[in-house]
């Protein structure tokens, strides 16, 4: 048994991520529907992705708002107006106000290219993260897809997959590595939302046995 999760996009840039959710959907392996795509960026490749499949897609400008607050109010807003009830942050550069964290306590999912609680925080995106994780000789690397809280990287884990480091990895191969990885695994991590199969203890995302599908 799910429930169609009413999903709210965030995206800064290229949208793979949001791309790979919408072939979840199509797939039925993600029971979801996408109400809106909101993009800070008005260049980012995810708005056009919205636009191809006929998906609303607001782009927001920063330049028009005086504080983070203000800008989150106005995300909100919108959320509100086409019924959103779970958001997804896919490439999301911003963090998020605590107005806003509250108002969707444990509906607001992110996925990191790397293994949490390493290699996360403020600053660590995009290659950053890559050239850290090869920097400091990790053998192993991975993604993980959390529930965000008001701080970069920090919500209850929900999913991880591991992916090897290689010798002759550059950041961007183990970036690619990483990310085949990243398209399976947010998809998965929305449908245990849908099937209500998560629950929060402290710190900890609890993950209920879920029924075989056929
Ligand atoms: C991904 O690597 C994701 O882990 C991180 O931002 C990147 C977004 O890529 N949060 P894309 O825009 O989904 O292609």
């Amino acid at each position: 048994m799910s429930t169609t999760l009413q999903l709210g996009v965030l995206a800064s840039g290229r949208g793979s991520n949001f791309a790979a959710i919408l072939d979840a959907i199509s797939q039925n392996k993600l029971d979801a529907k996408v109400k809106v795509l909101i993009s800070n960026k008005q260049k980012a490749g995810a708005l056009e992705i919205a636009a191809k499949h006929n998906i609303p897609a607001v782009f927001v400008s920063q330049k028009k708002f005086s504080d983070p607050a203000s800008f989150d109010g106005e995300v909100s807003r919108t959320f509100e107006e086409y019924e959103v009830d779970f958001v997804v942050l896919a490439g999301y550069l911003r963090l998020l106000s605590q107005k806003f964290v509250r108002r969707y306590k444990n509906r607001i999912l992110n996925i990191h290219p790397a293994l949490l609680p390493s290699f996360g925080g403020q600053g660590m995106y995009g290659h950053h993260v890559q050239e850290a994780v090869l920097g400091r000789g990790c053998k192993v690397s991975g993604v993980t897809v959390h529930l965000v809280d008001e701080l970069f990287d920090h919500g209850p884990i929900v999913k991880q997959r591991c992916v090897p480091v290689l010798e002759t990895d550059s950041a961007d191969s183990l970036a690619a590595r990483v990310l085949v990885q990243e398209h399976q695994v947010f998809a998965e991590a929305l449908q245990l939302f849908a099937e209500n199969r998560v629950e929060i203890e402290n710190h900890r995302a609890i993950i209920l046995p879920g029924k075989e599908r056929n």
